[in-house]
């Protein structure tokens, strides 16, 4: 009963929120069920993915954070060579600036931290996961999470997320993984990335680099691509993120099987190692698919 007289009492005070804000939790429906947790705050299960026009960066310091958080994420190896170690961009994987579904979108994410891992068997903060793509994804350092690369990262995804109500998951979040994984054949997936891939990503999987560090097109395995702790190492995740975004801009023409042999094939060729591998799941909850 206190909790419902607090939640009538803010409903009071907040009659006419702003147009664009999420409306407020109906105090009706909160009152009906209220037995439920979950139906109190009578929160979504999900929320649309919109990203915020450019032009709502402010102005000021605030802005320029933000906006060198976005050139971070898209030129990584370029701008932190000393914490990337292989030639790949945040964005390589969360693509066209983390804006695209079923691409790991970053919209609404720092509504989603901090978040309880099992791969850690912690609670970890946004701060946190970024540095799990740093050791992983980017074979490279954590990041200082007080310096200021990492707060401009955080910057940027705080206005990329901007409207999100804080816990609910936005459409299309992460890679949207297959529901029936189908039977892997390798060596299919091994003839399908010469007719499909082997144009952008070349014969040995090793990309087109340029000189500053960076790529026209990034690396699948090798020196220059992610270790074997990264997820997208993983069978389940490197099909979901090829079903539905490659080859680059004919997303969604694979079907879940050449999908499955893709990743099949290109997950399993030689990578860099994840020194201390052996410490994740210390608690259980190891993924089918893990790699180790
Ligand atoms: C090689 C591909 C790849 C690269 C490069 C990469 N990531 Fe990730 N990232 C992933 C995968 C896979 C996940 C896990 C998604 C899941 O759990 O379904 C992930 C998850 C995340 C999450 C959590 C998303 C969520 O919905 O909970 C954040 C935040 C993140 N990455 C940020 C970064 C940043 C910042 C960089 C660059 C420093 C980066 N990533 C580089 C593949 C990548
Ligand atoms: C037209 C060129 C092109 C084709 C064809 C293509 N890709 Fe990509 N792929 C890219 C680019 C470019 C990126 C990085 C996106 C960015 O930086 O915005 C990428 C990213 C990736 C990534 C994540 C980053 C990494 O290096 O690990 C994977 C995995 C991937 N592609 C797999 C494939 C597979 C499998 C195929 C064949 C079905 C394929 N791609 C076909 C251009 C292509």
């Amino acid at each position: 009963m206190k909790r419902l007289s607090l939640l009538l009492a803010a409903a009071a005070c907040n009659q006419a929120p702003p147009a664009e804000l999420p409306s407020p939790v109906p105090v009706a429906a909160a009152a009906a069920t209220s037995s439920s947790v979950a139906a109190d705050r009578a929160l979504p299960s999900t929320w649309p993915l919109t990203v915020p026009d450019a032009s709502t960066i402010p102005d000021g310091e605030l802005g320029d954070a933000i906006r060198r958080g976005q050139v971070l994420v898209t030129h990584t190896r370029e701008e932190l060579p000393d914490y990337v170690g292989d030639g790949l961009h945040c964005t390589s994987c969360h693509l066209q600036g983390g804006t695209v579904a079923k691409a790991g979108p970053w919209v609404g994410i720092t509504g989603m931290f901090p978040m309880y891992r099992s791969r850690s068997a912690s609670v970890i903060t946004l701060e946190e996961r970024i540095n799990g793509c740093m050791t992983r994804s980017m074979n490279g350092k954590p990041l200082p999470v007080d310096g200021d690369d990492m707060t401009a990262i955080v910057a940027y995804m705080t206005w990329l997320s901007q409207g999100v109500p804080v816990g609910v998951p936005i459409e299309g979040r992460g890679f949207a993984k297959l529901k029936d994984a189908p039977t892997p054949d390798p060596a299919h997936g091994q003839e399908l990335f010469a007719q499909k891939c082997a144009a952008c990503h070349g014969a040995e999987g090793q990309g087109m680099d340029t000189p500053d560090g960076g790529y026209v097109y990034p690396a699948l395995w090798g020196d220059r691509s992610f270790n074997i702790g990264a997820g997208m190492a993983r069978l389940d995740t490197a099909a979901a993120f090829v079903r539905w975004n490659m080859p680059l801009g004919q997303g969604g023409t694979l079907t879940d099987q050449e999908a499955y042999d893709l990743a099949a094939f290109f997950t399993t060729q030689p990578r860099p190692d994840l020194p201390g591998k052996e410490h994740d799941w210390p608690k259980g909850g190891k993924p089918r698919d893990a790699r180790y």
